[in-house]
């Protein structure tokens, strides 16, 4: 029987989809299809910000045609939406063809679920509160290859005022680093070349077995000799000197970090629950710029946060010139029902929000288009992951997150190569073949 899989939102639910192939495999759904051909598809949902929500809907109503010609096909959401307050009514009321629905912490349940619907023929929802286990006995179907991703925690206690995360994905939750670890040896074992650690704020992680995530991520490195190390998302809250030595010391660890800073502005912070002010914000990155001098730094910002002025928007753009960031993820302000944020008075228009966005964006390119291009005549070493169908180029990225792309052959695919830059467009450097590693 054949599957598909939407999935939106973060790498975490990129992971999760694996899992979830993981699932549908033992249930005899062992062939990956497009969406007419499928027995059964899964949506795999996002509630970040509005327009993900408005996303799957759309999908999943799209849906509604081919279940009528196809009465046996099985239709299943899950995901963080599907978790999300009062949207389970929602598919109840409006989308009747939808068979199942699984909450974030349903996930591993997801296999006796097709098997009540199969029996049952009723619709089957599950949507539990909290989950004390994590996933660790779900065998995923990796698609990242030469990457590929390692859940170290679940959840989140941070409560940023704009954000659902915690709502609907529970506690943190930290997986045994023994796991975490087996994990990883396994992956590097097999062949894999990037490996990138994820956790809603990895540097609150600690295990049952006494790990905290410098030691974590220490010993991750050692897991073998050439192969990369990422982890996604470090809060600037709880960012160690410990860390950045971590990182300094091991060559294997990515010089390249994700620090999402939010706004620039230590009243916009405050009223965010950040807990963090653009003073130790910055001095996170001195400290970290001169352990690692040549470490990348990406983050994402939030503009049109509720009561934000002109002249606070105008301090994010002033810091994100002080931080030097490589790239941005830059997001208008989303209110978010049951958050504390969509609650506040002072609610930014949305052409106010458009406007501030698109002013970031064009501060945040034109350093990242003045950082590639000093790339140009230099070198770069990338690890092939796949070929762009659409430039006739293979791609891959260098250590800071550049896009590097190149002429090659498909053999290249998971190698090492290094190559001589003689382009650079955007976060995209272009170049041509140096030097292959293994
Ligand atoms: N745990 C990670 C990020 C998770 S969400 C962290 O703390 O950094 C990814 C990004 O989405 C956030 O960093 C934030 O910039 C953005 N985001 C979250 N909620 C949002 C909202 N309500 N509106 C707009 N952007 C939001
Ligand atoms: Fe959301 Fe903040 Fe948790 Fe990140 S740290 S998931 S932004 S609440
Ligand atoms: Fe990720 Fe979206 Fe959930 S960003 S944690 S999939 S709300």
């Amino acid at each position: 029987m054949k599957y598909h899989i939407v999935t939106y939102g973060c790498q975490m639910n990129v992971h999760e989809s694996e899992k979830i192939a993981g699932i549908l495999h033992e249930k005899g759904y062992t062939e990956e299809a497009p969406i007419e051909e499928a027995d059964i598809v899964v949506f795999n949902t996002c509630c970040i910000r509005e327009n993900a929500e408005n996303h799957a809907f759309g999908n999943i109503g799209a849906l509604k045609q081919l279940k009528r010609q196809k009465k046996e096909l099985i239709i299943a959401v899950g995901g963080c939406m599907a978790q999300e307050e009062g949207k389970a009514e929602i598919i109840r009321e409006k989308f009747p063809f939808v068979d199942i629905l699984f909450g974030t912490h349903n996930l591993p349940e997801l296999g006796e679920l097709i098997d009540r619907k199969r029996v049952s023929k009723k619709r089957v929802f599950s949507l539990r509160e909290e989950r004390g286990e994590t996933e660790d006995n779900i065998t995923p179907v990796r698609t990242g290859y030469p990457g590929a991703w390692v859940n170290i925690m679940y959840g989140c206690n941070n409560f940023c005022s704009y954000c659902i995360v915690p709502y609907v994905r529970g506690r943190e939750r930290s997986r045994r680093a023994e796991d975490v670890l087996y994990e990883v040896r396994s992956l590097v074992e097999a062949g894999y070349k990037e490996i990138t650690l994820l956790g809603q704020n990895v540097n609150s992680y600690r295990s049952e077995d006494g790990y905290t995530f410098p030691k974590l991520l220490s010993e991750a490195a050692k897991m073998g000799e050439k192969f990369r190390l990422r982890f996604m998302t470090s809060h600037p809250k709880d960012f160690s000197e410990e860390l950045v030595r971590v990182i300094a010391e091991n060559p294997n660890v990515c010089k390249q970090i994700h620090l999402p800073v939010q706004s620039g502005s230590n009243r916009i912070l405050s009223l965010m629950n950040r807990r963090y002010t653009r003073e130790k914000y910055l001095d996170e990155i001195a400290m970290l710029r001169a352990a690692v001098p040549h470490c990348a730094v990406t983050t994402d910002v939030i503009v049109g946060f509720p009561t934000e002025t002109e002249e606070e928007f105008e301090e994010t753009l002033s810091l994100v010139d002080e931080a030097g960031f490589s790239s941005a993820f830059m997001f208008a302000y989303s209110p978010r029902t049951g958050t504390r944020a969509a609650a506040m008075e002072g609610q930014i228009p949305e052409e106010v929000k458009k406007e501030r966005l698109s002013r970031l964006i064009e501060r945040v390119n034109a350093r990242t288009r003045e950082m590639s291009s000093r790339y140009v005549g230099g070198s770069a070493e990338i690890l092939c992951e796949g070929y762009d169908e659409k430039r006739g180029l293979y791609l891959g990225r260098d250590e800071y997150g550049r896009m590097g792309y190149f002429q090659g052959e498909k053999e290249l695919i998971g190698k090492f190569v290094t190559i001589h830059v003689t382009a650079a467009n955007g976060i995209s450097l272009f170049g041509e073949i140096k030097r292959e590693e293994r």
